[in-house]
């Protein structure tokens, strides 16, 4: 097979944790007969420079073209505080790349072998820790209107809207139940329904959905006491399904129960092929270790799985390479600084090769 891809490393240690992700790429395309076609393109401060700004033209039209792309991070601290907010690479690439992509999955597994990394008490995570988060991307806070700042200073006001159809709300929960159909068939549907408009309508949808999984079992939970189930019961979730922003919230809190954000993938998938999907591990672009061999590729190369599964529908390439990164880190042996080893980034990809 093919596997044509738009290949964004981007800022910091996204071009490091992409070049690994791309190496393990290539070994199992080698082993299992495919051929990468991968298009490099600029985005975030590494195309401002060259062409003078985070997306240019040539850049989407390389994602246009392929099937999926895969996104190492945007956004540089000290210099993104130089631009106003509407220019800022997390802005024009990340929000622009990401649109129509309703659907984020961000998968949080803690390998045994980490357990001594999870900051919980052992006997709370015991029975094992494999939860998927999908997050509505593309509706609620981030893109209601009204939106922005208005009045004299001194006397200024803000207003951020939340706003969901039924039309968002529904499709998102449908892939939350499907995706608990083909896991341990456990969803919860996470809301503030006892406050927000939004979460009224999201929860009278899940109820109502819900009738046609009968073999799902289905639980709603408001976000603040998801936010401490998350610490007191993390085994017992399977799928987790919310809106934007509970749901960027929720996985940054969920990825620290692996022991760390470096080991967590992600998707992003629309309706059809209209927009192309978006790879990214979930962490950012990280300076301050940009650039020295220190990265934890682990959440980069997890995502290319991901892109394999999802876009190019190789799930045993996908499930080959998840294997390979989950030995290699319950051997842990080559770990990066994250998780308080001292090998570099490049010393896992090729001991997560060598595994494969
Ligand atoms: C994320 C990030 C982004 C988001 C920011 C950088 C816009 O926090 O990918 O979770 O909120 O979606
Ligand atoms: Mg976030």
């Amino acid at each position: 097979m093919d596997i044509n891809i738009a290949v964004l490393p981007g800022d910091g240690i996204g071009v490091e944790v992409i070049a690994a992700g791309m190496q393990v790429l290539q070994h199992v395309a080698k082993k299992k007969g495919h051929k990468v076609n991968a298009t490099y393109a600029d985005v975030g401060w590494a195309a401002i420079d060259k062409h003078g700004t985070a997306l240019p033209a040539v850049t989407r039209d390389v994602c246009r073209q392929n099937k999926a792309i895969l996104f190492g991070a945007v956004g540089l601290p000290d210099r993104d505080q130089t631009l106003p907010q509407a220019q800022r690479p997390e802005r024009v690439a990340l929000l622009e790349l990401r649109k129509g992509l309703f659907a984020n999955l961000r998968h949080v597994v803690l390998p045994p072998g980490l357990a001594d990394h999870c900051p919980l008490k052992k006997h709370l995570i015991s029975a094992g820790i494999d939860i998927m988060i999908i997050r509505e991307l593309t509706g609620g806070l981030y893109y209601g209107k009204p939106q922005g700042i208005s009045g004299e200073p001194g006397h200024r006001s803000a207003v951020d809207t939340m706003a969901y159809t039924e039309h968002e709300i529904r499709r998102i929960l449908k892939v939350g139940f499907e995706t608990a159909r083909k896991r341990r068939r456990r969803l919860t549907s996470v809301d503030k329904a006892n406050i927000l408009a939004t979460s009224q309508l999201w929860r009278e949808s899940a109820v109502v959905m819900g009738k046609d999984y009968p073999d799902v079992q289905l639980e709603h939970m408001y976000v603040d006491n998801a936010s401490m189930q998350l610490l007191r019961r993390p085994t017992e979730f399977d799928v987790i399904v919310t809106e934007n922003t509970f749901g960027d919230i929720l996985s940054d809190e969920a990825s620290m129960l692996c022991g760390s954000i470096g080991l967590v993938p992600s998707a992003c998938l629309g309706e059809d092929s209209s927009t192309t999907p978006f790879y990214e591990p979930i962490h950012g672009s990280a300076p301050d270790i940009a650039g020295k061999n220190k990265a934890n590729p682990v959440g980069a190369i997890l995502t290319v799985a991901m892109m394999l599964r999802y876009t190019f529908g190789l799930q045993e390439e996908a499930a080959n390479i998840e294997k390979g990164c989950f030995q290699v880190l319950n051997e842990a042996k080559i770990l990066t600084g994250d998780l308080g080893g001292n090998s570099g980034c490049t010393d896992v990809a090729a001991a997560v090769i060598a595994a494969i």
